[in-house]
């Protein structure tokens, strides 16, 4: 849902801050350090309930302080939602929806959101791990199934762990090899599933964008691999797991490249082309998330007239138009006209942010 409101406390640089926004497109301008991207980072917090810049939720809070708040206000037109998430400084959380206690994974899913910012380029440049983070929330937000057998994996993961640790037995892995091999074989068909309809959405954003040559795909080794299979392979791999205190086979491992043009982008993408690449996927993830929550998410894209030049911005925009909320960061006002941004009209909306 569109967020109308939301009102910052002790949240990075802000002390109190208090927005309302508009369901059409709103755009942040300030000098750099006015904290716009932490605007973005708090609305992304109401919705996952994580930072898309730190996984450190203590960094939030403002210096000197002991906790931060933020509460926002999502709204349709039949429906408002109000969301709390405080953070202290001792590492106590709360997440409220409705003035209701709930956990993390309560609010996944409810109000997506899709982030567009520098530090997202990781997704195409970064580490496997970077990817398959990405991956694992996209699947998580829009497939419950994926979400539970996931955190019933980890869980299951970290205890295995924990054994190898310990150097137990081999016997006591018996029953716990048949369990993760149960949970990995579950993650991996549905992870299967879903990245070859990611990948149809993929393909719809290359098509849709420039001269439709561009072909990106997603390829993932092991994915194939059923119960039976990943239980003989832990246990193939068991002495080695013990030495390495640590699970070598599953989906927690998973090596994810996108391949543009046929070549691993990773190791062959030049700076434009890894810029495409993330534009792409942002509107295949776009388009993958509102078709399978039946939620249009918010589009956030931060700095984007630094990352991208007036041609590939457009088509973002052409995207936008269609009745989607949309927060916008940018050091000023100039040349928004020229991307389609007309500030005059009442569905548009600008916010000033001053050191
Ligand atoms: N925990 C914090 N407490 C106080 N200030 C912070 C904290 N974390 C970051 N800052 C500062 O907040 C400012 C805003 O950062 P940012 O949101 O990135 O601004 P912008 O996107 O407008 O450049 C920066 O100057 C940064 O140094
Ligand atoms: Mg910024």
């Amino acid at each position: 849902m569109p967020i109308s409101n939301i009102q910052m406390v002790s949240f990075r640089n802000h002390q109190q801050l208090d927005m309302d926004f508009s369901p059409g497109i709103n755009v942040i301008w300030g000098e750099n350090g006015s904290g716009k991207t932490a605007v973005l980072e708090a609305i992304h917090l109401l919705s996952i309930g994580k930072s898309f810049r730190t996984s450190k939720m203590t960094e939030i809070i403002k210096h000197e302080k002991d906790f931060f708040r933020v509460k926002g206000a999502f709204s349709s037109e039949n429906k408002e939602d109000e969301i709390l998430f405080s953070q202290g400084k001792d590492r106590r959380q709360k997440i409220k929806i409705n003035g209701k206690d709930v956990g993390r994974k309560t609010l996944i899913g409810q109000n997506p959101v899709i982030i567009l910012s520098p530090e997202e380029q990781n997704i195409t440049k970064g580490t496997p791990g970077n990817r398959r983070n990405y991956f694992d929330k996209l699947y998580s937000i829009t497939s419950e199934e994926y979400l539970n057998n996931l955190s019933k994996f980890f869980s299951a993961l970290k205890q295995r762990n924990a054994l190898l640790r310990e150097n137990k037995n081999k016997i006591v892995f018996e029953a716990w090899d048949e369990t993760l091999a149960d949970l990995g074989a579950k993650v991996w068909k549905a992870k299967k599933e879903l990245n070859e309809e990611f990948m149809t959405y993929l393909s719809t954003a290359s098509s849709s964008y420039g001269d439709g040559s561009i072909s990106i795909k997603l390829k993932i080794g092991n994915i194939d691999i059923d119960k039976k299979q990943m239980k003989e392979m832990l246990k193939e791999t068991h002495d080695r797991d013990v030495i390495n205190k640590q699970t070598s086979v599953g989906p927690h491992r998973d090596r994810i490249s996108f391949l543009f043009n046929e070549k691993k982008l990773r190791n062959f993408g030049s700076q434009g082309e890894h810029k495409i690449a993330l534009v792409l996927v942002k509107l295949a993830e776009f388009m993958f998330i509102k078709e399978k929550t039946g939620r249009a998410p918010i589009f956030l894209l931060d700095d984007l007239f630094a990352k991208l030049d007036l041609k590939r911005s457009d088509a973002v925009f052409e995207l936008l138009k269609k009745n989607t909320q949309t927060i916008i960061t940018n050091t000023d006002l100039f040349n928004l006209k020229n991307h389609g941004i007309d500030l005059e009209t009442p569905d548009n909306k600008s916010f000033h942010l001053a050191r």
